[in-house]
């Protein structure tokens, strides 16, 4: 599986993708790491490993679709076949879309379809959630809303902050995101309509 990945910033996922492609649990490779924002530190993950890098700044191109195409047209060059949304702060629209048919895969902070879209942390503290956590998901045109690939629930604490429910779930995150790429590597996720066979748990 070749992927192209997608971020904004801090890029941990990204970091966690690599690390379980280095320690041979995740069978993958990361061939480009591109950004909408220059100089965050995700990128620093795919430079130091001399992965190629690009930033690709929305102000450049006309809207949403011209932007993708954009992407799309990187991500192929590049001879990626799954695209990782790790911490993209941006919606994708079809343009991207249908380049990777059931190729692009996003993981939120929340138990989808609860606390979608910006800070679903603090949604679900906010709501007085008892239960929490995160989910990896096929993207389609709606936001935090494709096929569910894979979740694994945190529990809320009393005295969590944003912050300290945030660092639980990141860790969990970071378990998650390999193993359901493992997955896909495998061959093992057969979609029907929005219902999965062979995720995770
Ligand atoms: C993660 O919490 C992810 O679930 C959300 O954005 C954050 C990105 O963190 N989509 P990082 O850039 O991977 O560290």
């Amino acid at each position: 599986m070749i992927i192209g990945c997608l971020i904004s910033g801090r890029g941990s996922n990204l970091e966690a993708i690599l690390r379980a492609i280095e320690r041979g649990t995740l069978t993958a490779s990361v061939r480009i790491v591109i950004s909408n924002r220059p100089d965050v530190p995700g990128l620093h993950h795919a430079t130091s490993r001399a992965i190629e890098t690009a930033v690709v700044r929305p102000a450049d191109y006309a809207d949403r679709e011209d932007y993708d195409r954009a992407l799309a047209q990187r991500l192929r060059t590049a001879g990626v076949d799954t695209v990782v949304l790790a911490g993209f702060d941006r919606i994708v629209t079809s343009a991207l879309l249908h380049q990777f048919p059931n190729r692009v895969v996003n993981i939120h902070p929340a138990l989808l379809p609860a606390f979608p879209g910006l800070h679903a942390q603090r949604q679900a503290l906010q709501h007085g959630a008892r239960i929490t956590g995160v989910t990896v998901h096929l993207v389609d045109e709606q936001v935090d809303h494709g096929p569910i690939l894979g979740q694994i629930a945190v529990a809320v604490r009393e005295d969590d902050t944003e912050a300290t429910l945030a660092a639980r779930i990141l860790e969990e995150e970071h378990r998650l995101f390999p193993a359901v790429l493992q997955r896909m590597a495998d061959g093992r996720l057969h979609i029907d309509g929005r219902r999965v066979q062979g995720g995770l748990p």
